[in-house]
C-alpha cells in the first residue's frame, strides 16, 4: 500500500497521483485493480449510492459501514474518509473521536475535513493524537448552504487570495494533502506551487499533483448529469439497464430460465416420488 511518503514523493517527482471515489466492495475492488493510488470514500455517497439531495444527511454510522466495505474491497490501497456533515464542528474532542473510530474501526488510513480556519485547528488536534489528514478546499459541498450553491470558486483577487492562505493554513496544521474543488486552473496551479504537500484537484485543472472523481460520473453508473469537469469514460448505466430490460422480458416471456440454468434429478428418484 502506497503512503504519504510515497504521496509526497509523487509530488515531488511529478508523477500523477489517481484518487477515485468508492463507497462498496466491488467498486473498491475495481478501483484497486485500476491501479488507483488513493480510494476516497467520499460523503458523495450521501448523494451518488444513497439518493439524497446533497452530502448533508450523511452520518457517521453511514461512514464507517461504506469504509468497511471498501475495505474488504481493496486492502491494499490508501483509503481516506470523508468526515460527514458536523462530526467535526461540534467540539475537538467529539472530533477526535469520531476520527478514530474511522481509523479504528472502519478501516480508513486518512480522514478529509472540509474548510479552513476553525478546521486547521481540528486538522492539526488530529494529526497530533496520529491522524493523517486530508484538507479540502474551494467547493465545499457541506458548506453549500452558505456558499449559495454549487459554483466554481476563488474567482475574485480576495477569493483567490483567501483560499491560498486556507491551504497554507491547512499544511501548516499538518495536512498531507489538499483536495481542491471546483477552482479556476491557475490559482490551482498557484496554490500547487506554494505548498509543498500534493494537491489533488476536482475541477482545479491539469496542474495538481493529482486528479479526484466520483467513481459513478467515471463509469457512467446511475448519474443522470455530470458536470463540466467531469469526463466519462463509460457507459455502465446502459449496460446494465439493457441487462435489466432483458431479464425481465426473459422471465415475462418464459425464455429464463432455460435448460443450461436449470437442475434435474434421477428419474428413478422422481418416480420414488410419484409413487
Ligand atoms: O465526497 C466526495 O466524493 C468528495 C470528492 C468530490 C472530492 O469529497
Ligand atoms: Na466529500
Amino acid at each position: 500500500m502506497k503512503s504519504r511518503a510515497d504521496f509526497q514523493k509523487m509530488k515531488e517527482t511529478g508523477e500523477a497521483i489517481a484518487m477515485i471515489t468508492a463507497y462498496d466492495y466491488p467498486s473498491a475492488k475495481q478501483a484497486e485493480k485500476a491501479g488507483a493510488d488513493m480510494i476516497l470514500v467520499g460523503d458523495s455517497l450521501g448523494m451518488v449510492v444513497l439518493g439524497y439531495d446533497s452530502t448533508i444527511p450523511v452520518t457517521m454510522e453511514d461512514m464507517i459501514h461504506h469504509t468497511k466495505a471498501v475495505k474488504r474491497g481493496a486492502p491494499g490501497t490508501f483509503i481516506v474518509t470523508d468526515m460527514p456533515f458536523m462530526s467535526y464542528h461540534i467540539s475537538k474532542e467529539d472530533t477526535l473521536r469520531n476520527a478514530a473510530v474511522l481509523m479504528q474501526k472502519a478501516g480508513s488510513d486518512a480522514v478529509k475535513l472540509e474548510g479552513a480556519d476553525e478546521v486547521a485547528g481540528l486538522i492539526q488536534a488530529l494529526t497530533k493524537g496520529g491522524i493523517p489528514v486530508v484538507a479540502h478546499l474551494g467547493l465545499t459541498p457541506q458548506s453549500v448552504g452558505v456558499l449559495g450553491g454549487y459554483k466554481v470558486q476563488g474567482k475574485t483577487a480576495e477569493a483567490a487570495a483567501k483560499l491560498l492562505e486556507d491551504a497554507l493554513q491547512c499544511q501548516q496544521a499538518g495536512a498531507i494533502a489538499l483536495v481542491l474543488e471546483c477552482v479556476p486552473r491557475q490559482l490551482a496551479a498557484l496554490i500547487q506551487q506554494q505548498l509543498s504537500i500534493p494537491v489533488i484537484g476536482i475541477g482545479a485543472g491539469a496542474e495538481t499533483a493529482g486528479q479526484v472523481l466520483v467513481y459513478h460520473d467515471v463509469t457512467g453508473y446511475g448519474v443522470e448529469r455530470v458536470p463540466k469537469f467531469v469526463k466519462q469514460y463509460g457507459r455502465a448505466d446502459e449496460e446494465m439497464q439493457q441487462a435489466l430490460f432483458q431479464y425481465v422480458s426473459d422471465v415475462k416471456g418464459r425464455k429464463f430460465p432455460s435448460e443450461q440454468h436449470t437442475f434435474t434429478m434421477n428419474e428413478d428418484v422422481l418416480d420414488g416420488l410419484y409413487g
